[in-house]
């Protein structure tokens, strides 16, 4: 059975064919190839976007959605194997994923890292723990990291740059009050070098490099794709030559656990905000942000209302390939999607 846990375990060939279901799907939505199926979305963490794309989609597509959010309206879950359940978590992930592949056909799942020991949290454990005991296929709604948002990503640079082959795309980092998840820098290194290109981070110091794991994977997909991957501290080199510039905000792995010690750290570099004078030395880039986006924090109101921010177009796609990879996933073949 295939889940969708992360594109690492996906060819490039695979998922440019959801990629193409996903634009059938966005010429004419309501296709009931899903009729009478059941899809759980666990929510352990909020959501805009994820929650009402994934709820819309599965209804688009004929199928039921169930939202289920741990701890708030549904029992808080253990995901830890032979622990003593004695603290707030009322059931385990293994009745948990069991039981819900009895009622449902795909189960869905968003949990954060805890930002406590990064030792522990690269592992991803819960959404592991969750396919170990599923029945049924299971996609990851962003843990260490946002595949869907991956997928959603080069869907709208196809859309608008064609082949993205080639093309630069710079991941820069901008300051936050408080640290945030890695997740989607680590998803859009890893798909930007799959689809070819030439990655640049560009981050304050070596305190933000990534997961040597994610880094690890972009420098190898781009040996494979005839792209690059690099890291630069310095911001005219990151934003010169750029087609794509995306913005991300995360704490520095060196203080993960001590959330003051990365606030104060990331403090001093509130001036990697996305602005228009940055912007005007790359290569007319577009400038996407996952969302949410703290306006004139991560990047100003004139980046935002500019007619180069897609980050509405990419977020819209989250819609379209999250329905093509359930579709996908539960058998549906491609030819039997219009378009
Ligand atoms: N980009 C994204 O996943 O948005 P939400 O956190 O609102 O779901």
């Amino acid at each position: 059975m295939r889940h969708f846990i992360t594109t690492a375990d996906w060819s490039k060939d695979e998922l440019q064919s959801v990629l193409q279901v996903a634009d059938r799907l966005k010429q004419d939505r309501n296709q009931c190839l899903l009729d009478g199926k059941t899809v759980a979305l666990l929510f352990l963490n909020p959501s805009l976007r994820t929650r009402a794309s994934f709820q819309i989609g599965a209804h688009q597509l004929g199928a039921q959605a169930v939202v289920l959010e741990p701890g708030n309206g549904a029992w808080g879950i253990e995901f830890d194997q032979g622990t003593v359940m004695d603290g707030t978590a009322e059931e385990h992930i293994s009745e948990v994923a069991a039981v819900l592949s009895r009622y449902c056909d795909m189960i869905c799942m968003r949990a954060f890292p805890m930002f406590q020991d990064w030792s522990y949290d690269r592992t991803d454990p819960w959404i592991t723990a969750l396919v170990r005991h599923a029945s049924v296929p299971v996609i990851n709604m962003e843990t260490i990291v946002h595949p869907c948002q991956e997928l959603a990503l080069m869907q709208t640079l196809r859309e608008k740059l064609g082949e993205p082959a080639g093309r630069n795309l710079t991941v820069t980092w901008t300051w936050h009050p408080k640290p945030l998840n890695t997740a989607v820098a680590n998803s859009v290194i890893m798909i930007a070098t799959k689809f070819g290109m030439n990655v640049r981070l560009l981050i304050p110091n070596s305190d933000y490099l990534l997961d040597e794991s994610f880094m690890a994977a972009a420098r190898n997909n781009a040996a494979d794709a005839d792209g690059s991957f690099e890291v630069t501290h310095d911001i005219d080199a990151g934003y010169a030559g750029a087609d794509v510039v995306y913005a991300k905000s995360w704490g520095p792995i060196t203080f993960y656990g001590d959330a003051d010690g990365a606030s104060n750290l990331s403090e001093k570099y509130k001036h990697f905000i996305v602005d228009e004078d940055k912007m005007s030395k790359s290569n007319n880039a577009l400038f996407s942000h996952c969302l949410p986006l703290r306006r004139n924090i991560k990047a100003t109101d004139g980046v935002m209302d500019s007619e180069f921010c897609v980050a509405i177009d990419e977020a819209e796609n989250r819609l379209h390939v999250q329905k093509a990879m359930m579709l996908h996933l539960l058998g549906v073949n491609a030819s039997e999607v219009r378009s």
